[in-house]
């Protein structure tokens, strides 16, 4: 259908450009037109002072926003289609419900033509577990790889997703932790896969000791201290039981929520007197604190020692009426 046009010089096309957007009548969804010497813009009104003319005008096509709205599935399984996932460097890890798996190519394939950043899709194979609190990983799309390097905050973190243990969803709570601690610490990272708090709070830190029992874990942390030029991580590989007590820390952090109770009385023996403790934890939500304060004043008590809490909060829902809790307390 032919719509209004304006009909301008090539060599004023700019600046009429920037008049027309900023007067409101640039129809944004057409595109600009030309005409041998001329432009012709679309409007959606003549604008004084230009010579307006009827014109044919090509729609702008939109880049789809989400994965979506290209994605071909059966019509009455589109309301099962999550509307996210999570983007770990270049690769992206989906959850799907068991109605869905069928089509995993096609959601693959449609993820990988809405992101141009992502190169390879997995889906979710069976839920986080074992001691490396890893998951089974099924390919969908793209590349065949599961190594990549992801940013958060402000750092570079190398690491294989179907090997080590990591999720982009703690990124804030890390960065709430680092702006907790004081410059020139000894922190005591127990269960630090691959790096994400000891190679942030090695820019703070006087040293970090960072302990994990995987070997794909210490690996890539060995690699992100080179990546990040912080000199001052020491990667241990083990049981965090051998070494705790050993290790005498102003600030320590037990990011192994379901297990993190079986650790408190290394944790406890590992910190300094009034040096803090970052508990993480699961709970349902009818009791999200109370239960973990009990253990861990329970198991300070045994070692002679008190505990003060100093702050808790919810760091994120885990299951259905399950969540990841964070407690910080201070031990004397
Ligand atoms: C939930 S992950 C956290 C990793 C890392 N802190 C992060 O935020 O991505 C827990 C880590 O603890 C390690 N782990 C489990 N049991 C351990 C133990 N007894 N001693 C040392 N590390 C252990 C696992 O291999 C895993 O990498």
């Amino acid at each position: 259908m032919p719509m209004l046009g304006i009909k301008v010089p090539l060599r004023e096309g700019e600046k009429v450009r920037r008049k027309l957007l900023e007067l409101g009548v640039l129809a944004t969804d057409y595109k600009i037109k030309k005409d041998g010497k001329f432009l012709i813009f679309p409007v959606k009104s003549p604008v004084k002072g230009f010579e307006v003319v009827e014109s044919e005008f090509e729609p702008v096509k939109k880049r789809p926003s989400s994965y979506r709205e290209v994605v071909e599935v059966p019509n009455e399984l589109r309301t099962l289609l999550p509307s996210s996932f999570d983007i770990i460097g270049d690769i992206a890890i989906i959850e799907l419900p068991v109605e869905l798996v069928s089509y995993g190519g096609n959601i693959g394939e449609a993820i990988l033509e809405v992101h141009k950043g992502i190169k390879a899709v997995f889906m979710k194979g069976s839920k986080v577990s074992g001691t490396f609190r890893v998951r089974e990983l099924l390919h969908l799309a793209g590349e065949e790889r599961t190594e990549t390097i992801h940013r958060e905050n402000h750092i570079k973190l190398k690491l294989d997703v179907a090997r080590v243990y990591y999720t982009p969803r703690l990124a804030t709570e890390r960065m709430r932790v680092f702006e907790k601690a004081k410059e020139g610490e000894i922190i005591f990272d127990m269960f630090a896969g691959v790096g994400p708090y000891a190679v942030l709070l090695a820019k703070k830190a006087g040293l970090v000791f960072a302990c994990d029992i995987n070997p794909w874990a210490v690996k890539y942390l060995e690699e992100n201290k080179k990546l990040n030029k912080v000199e001052n991580v020491i990667p241990i590989l083990g049981d965090v039981r051998k070494v705790a007590g050993q290790i005498k820390a102003d600030r320590v952090i037990m990011n192994l929520p379901k297990f993190a109770h079986e650790f408190l009385r290394e944790a406890i023996l590992s910190t300094k007197s009034g040096g803090v403790i970052h508990y993480y934890g699961f709970s349902h939500e009818e009791n999200l604190f109370e239960v973990h304060e009990e253990n861990i004043k329970r198991v300070a008590e045994k070692l002679g020692r008190s505990v003060e809490v100093i702050d808790e909060r919810v760091v994120r829902p885990y299951a259905p009426y399950q969540y990841n809790v964070a407690i910080d307390f201070r031990v004397f």
